[in-house]
């Protein structure tokens, strides 16, 4: 059980180091001089990613609370459950605005998605600096 977990501790903080690099890579892939055609297209090329490392991150989490019969639940991994859901809403609200977006609100759109990208990238490194000063 303490190889397992050992194991999926280094898979679970490797996805958060891959999903941090992924956040500012997203934040410089959009900018507000694309048509909304190129936009929609960057959007619907980077979230499929995002949301697979998010769901590895969930999973090895999960794996990680059943290794120790989830009785390690303390109030760094109710922080850490509470920074991947507020990630995972606002990549769906990402998307969603995206859909349904016109050339009038591609400025306006950029502003939020960069916003997002920097909160994530804000939120994720210091998480990562709790988590593992705590763990
Ligand atoms: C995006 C949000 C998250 C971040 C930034 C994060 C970050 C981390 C980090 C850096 C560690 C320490 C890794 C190491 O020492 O090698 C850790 C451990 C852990 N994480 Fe997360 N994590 C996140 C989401 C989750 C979720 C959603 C769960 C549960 C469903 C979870 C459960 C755990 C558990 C159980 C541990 C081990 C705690 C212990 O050793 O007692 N994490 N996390």
């Amino acid at each position: 059980m303490d190889e397992l977990f050992s194991l999926t501790l280094k898979l679970h903080g490797s996805f958060v180091g891959i999903l941090l690099l992924m956040a500012v890579f997203n934040y410089f892939f959009l900018n507000k001089k694309l048509d909304l055609v190129t936009l929609k297209k960057r959007v619907r090329a980077v979230l499929p990613s995002y949301y697979l490392v998010l769901s590895l991150i969930l999973f090895t989490g999960l794996v990680l609370l059943g290794a120790v019969q989830f009785k390690n639940i303390y109030f760094v991994v109710v922080l850490m459950i509470t920074v991947w859901l507020f990630v995972l809403v606002m990549s769906i609200k990402t998307y969603k605005k995206m859909k349904f977006l016109q050339t009038e609100e591609i400025e306006s759109y950029v502003a939020f998605y960069k916003k997002k990208y920097i909160i994530d990238t804000v939120l994720l490194f210091v998480m990562m600096g709790i988590a593992y000063m705590a763990v």
